[in-house]
């Protein structure tokens, strides 16, 4: 878990009353509390069950990465290319960079198998922690200064700590009427019930949302006044709607208002195609360098927050691959905390080679080994090739 101390617009404030029981109630792990004594010298742990990397049957992992200019910036030479042909010609071979992990480092500071496949802190690898809490600072700016980021196995394991670590059951939640339903299948068995929120072009109504909450009437609903809201800004699923900058501000305004948090689920952020134009009224945009690139895109809830109170959730789903369950919360240390408790008690950490399953092989060491290869720069560029590949 990072913390950002550079920027000073605030620290946030207390929302600790809306950790739920469960999160209440959970402490420390008794291994992770023991994990303090492990480096000392000549001490011969016996509690914490880690085997000796010497065993593990991997002696290095190696693989290639496409380029980070695989897609073109422009349109035009993109859709003149013919798609036919290239689908069905080897002649024209991706061009890629390789890599490998070996079991040991060589140098201090890189990724090994030692440590990628040893038992690892829920919060995750120090050199993909480093990467996205750059990411988050440069990209999303968060109005406020305390900020964490903490890794997690994808937005959908994402959503099911928050919903155990700031829901009760019998609460309601706010969605948009309509909604992910994979977020709605984590709730329900919870008899967390879903208060819907009515929609427009820009996704969730703000209007929608004061007169729920102004209007809310415990006794009829037969429940408290619902203290957490789940939206999807950009390319909302399933209407596929995109939220302005100026609807997050009245949203947050009256989450300020209601003391509600805001759980902002966007795996779509880079997607932001903007205005719909038929193919034959675009023309070429020119090329934008990182800054006017993230300029032009509809702000994360994240920089509007001066309090604390968005929980964002990313995800490498969309942007990397879906195999490599990999992701990360941007949200207050304080529940940046709880997110890690309850990962501690659940998956423990995130997969350090392969998903559990046959013939997959996407790995947060390739994912890790991919960012670090890329660096920001590379990385921006290959988000900026995807979204003009996508339009
Ligand atoms: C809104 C939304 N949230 C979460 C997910 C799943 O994300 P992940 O693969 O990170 O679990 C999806 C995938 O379709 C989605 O549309």
């Amino acid at each position: 878990m990072l913390s950002n101390e550079k920027q000073d617009h605030g620290t946030g404030i207390d929302l600790s009353h809306h950790l739920s029981a469960v999160s209440r109630a959970r402490k420390i792990s008794p291994l992770r509390g023991l994990q303090k004594y492990m480096s000392k010298p000549g001490l011969v742990s016996l509690a914490g069950g880690l085997p000796s990397a010497e065993y593990f049957p991997f002696a290095s992992v190696t693989g290639e990465i496409l380029v980070q200019n695989s897609f073109p910036l422009n349109t035009e030479s993109e859709s003149s290319r013919n798609w036919f042909w290239k689908l069905f010609s080897r002649a024209e071979k991706e061009r890629t960079t390789s890599f490998t992990v070996d079991k040991y480092p060589k140098h201090p500071g890189d990724l090994s198998l030692e440590s990628s496949l040893q038992y690892s802190l829920a919060s995750g690898q120090p050199q993909l922690q480093e990467i996205v809490h750059e990411f988050v600072e440069r990209v999303f700016q968060p109005g406020y200064s305390k900020w964490a980021t903490l890794i997690h196995t994808g937005n959908t394991a994402g959503f099911h700590a928050v919903v155990q670590t700031i829901l009760n059951p019998g609460e309601g939640l706010m969605v948009s009427e309509w909604t992910y339903p994979g977020a709605m299948a984590i709730v329900q068995p919870y008899d967390i019930r879903a208060i819907p929120i009515g929609m427009d072009i820009e996704g969730m109504s703000s209007i929608s949302l004061r007169q729920t909450l102004a209007e809310w009437d415990e006794s009829a609903r037969g429940m408290a006044r619902p203290h957490v809201l789940y939206v999807i800004p950009i390319g909302q699923n399933p209407t596929g709607t995109t939220m302005g900058v100026a609807r997050k501000r009245e949203i947050y305004d009256i989450c300020v208002e209601y003391d509600v948090i805001i759980v902002e689920d966007d795996p779509y952020f880079f997607l932001q195609e903007g205005k719909y134009l038929p193919k034959s009224e675009r023309v070429p945009e020119p090329e934008l360098d990182d800054e006017a690139f993230i300029a032009s895109l509809a702000p994360s809830f994240l920089k509007i927050d001066y309090q604390g109170r968005v929980i964002r959730m990313d995800t490498f789903s969309k942007t990397v691959c879906p195999g490599a369950r990999l992701g990360w919360f941007t949200c207050n240390p304080m529940f940046a905390e709880r997110f890690e408790r309850t990962t501690e008690a659940s998956a423990a950490a995130s997969c350090g080679l392969t998903q559990m399953r046959m013939n997959q092989k996407r790995t947060r060491v390739y994912v890790a080994s991919l960012l670090l290869n890329w660096r920001y720069t590379g990385y921006m560029r290959w988000l900026k090739g995807i979204v003009i590949r996508g339009m």
